[in-house]
């Protein structure tokens, strides 16, 4: 395998292996970079190598893409390409002369696929992302005489299945070991200090701390803290400037938010916001409106890239094509991502100091951040609470002007 050094904490799991203290299932959890990937991948290749070679093993992710990127391409790196091969398209690898299935756990196939095998062994990356049904397949499929189980995963709310049923079942044959961020200690000091500032709120308690929470509270806590830390000092030059519009339906009111972005995607400017009632406004009244604004944030900025308007209202968006058209500005669908995405999104970028607002001309998006909230009716994923007493249309508008950029905008996955 090449000079390999392990940390403390990996050294832990590697001793119990030798003195063969490994369980039927063996779970490492906790934060993020804390090295749990890495050292499963170890684990496996050495155990899969003792295990008989007429076996068949499985290793499987949220999706075959996930497990090509995060654990086949560097299992083949750690052990060499002589000793592990593997074909996504065939979705078959050989490690160590053993026959490997690998599948994504989101794949619907999946389960009917893994239905009637015998494994000898499984391996699963991020296990809080995989549907229950898989999982519960896959382990009634360890049925060969030794067979094991190794997985990583972070945390999730406590309310998750992998916590109730598995993890804190303590009649289960289990060996659950914790790693944290600062057990990596591989990682240089700077990165790990920037990380930790990224993740705020429930982000930070789970991936950083590494405990299983709910959400609850003030979602953009580390702007409300210290709202004027995020006011722009002085206007960079933009390589982006975006327009979100969320439709008002007939009690709420249109939002507009122009955002810019800086750059190489270094930062993400909120540049202005604005609130339009929504009642006895016709059609042709809401284009005006937002054909003033796009027209001062064009001559503010020299630029618009697009207008990205509430997918769900076809009509008005041809109608507002239109009316744009003079000002050479595209309005398309906004992605719609999802809601939690856009807002990790928006709360690394904002811990990260790479999140900054005009403050005179942003107003109803200050507050909006200011009043939006977790909904702590919710038992399962947490979800913004959308009842009216905050402002969700202007987070919407926000979020339209960017989401398309979260991936470059934030290169983590979580
Ligand atoms: N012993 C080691 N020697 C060298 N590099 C290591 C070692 N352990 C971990 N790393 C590196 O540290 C980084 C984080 O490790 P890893 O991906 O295993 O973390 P993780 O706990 O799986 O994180 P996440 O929860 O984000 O998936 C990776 O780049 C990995 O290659
Ligand atoms: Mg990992």
């Amino acid at each position: 395998m090449g000079k390999i050094e392990f940390t403390a904490k990996q050294n832990e799991l590697i001793r119990a292996f030798k003195q063969n203290k490994l369980k039927r299932l063996n779970i490492l959890e906790g934060s993020v970079r804390s090295g749990k990937t890495w050292i499963s991948l170890i684990l496996w290749a050495v155990w899969v190598a003792s295990r008989p070679k007429d076996y068949l093993y499985m290793m499987c992710a949220k999706s075959l893409q996930t497990l090509k990127r995060n654990c086949l391409l560097p299992l083949q790196e750690l052990v060499g390409e002589n000793n592990f091969k593997f074909s996504p398209s065939t979705k078959e690898g050989i490690l160590f002369g053993r026959k490997i299935m690998l599948e994504g756990a989101n794949d619907m196939r999946s389960e009917g696929k893994i239905r009637g095998i015998t494994l000898g062994g499984a391996y699963c990356d991020e296990l809080t992302l995989f549907p229950k049904d898989f999982f519960v397949m896959l382990l009634s499929r360890l049925s060969a005489p030794g067979a094991k189980l190794i997985a990583t995963t972070n945390p999730d709310v406590p309310t998750h299945w992998l916590l109730t049923d598995y993890l804190k079942n303590e009649k289960l044959d289990l060996l659950r070991m914790f790693f944290h961020i600062d057990d990596n200690t591989t990682l240089p000091a700077d990165y790990v200090e920037s990380l930790k500032k990224e993740y705020t709120g429930v982000y930070y308690d789970r991936f950083i701390r590494g405990d299983w929470v709910v959400a609850n509270g003030a979602i953009y806590k580390v702007f409300s803290d210290a709202p004027t830390a995020f006011y722009a000092a002085e206007m960079p030059s933009f390589e982006y400037v975006n327009i979100g519009l969320d439709f008002g339906g007939n009690s709420s009111q249109h939002a507009l938010v122009c955002t810019g972005i800086t750059h190489e995607m270094r930062e993400l400017y909120a540049l202005k916001s604005e609130r339009i009632p929504a009642a006895d406004m016709t059609p042709q009244t809401l284009y005006k409106r937002v054909y003033v604004f796009c027209e001062g944030m064009l001559k503010r900025y020299g630029k618009i890239s697009a207008v990205y308007a509430d997918s769900a209202e076809q009509t008005l968006i041809a109608g507002l094509r239109e009316a744009l058209r003079p000002l050479g500005i595209v309005v398309k669908n906004s992605r719609k991502r999802e809601i939690n995405d856009r807002i990790r999104a928006t709360t690394m970028l904002m811990g990260g100091g790479r999140f900054r607002l005009v403050s005179e001309e942003c107003g109803s998006l200050v507050n909006a951040f200011k009043g939006a909230v977790w909904n702590d009716k919710i038992i399962g994923k947490e979800e913004r609470l959308d009842d009216g007493t905050s402002d969700i249309d202007t987070l919407d508008a926000f979020e339209y002007s960017f989401e398309r950029y979260i991936p470059q905008l934030i290169r983590s996955e979580k």
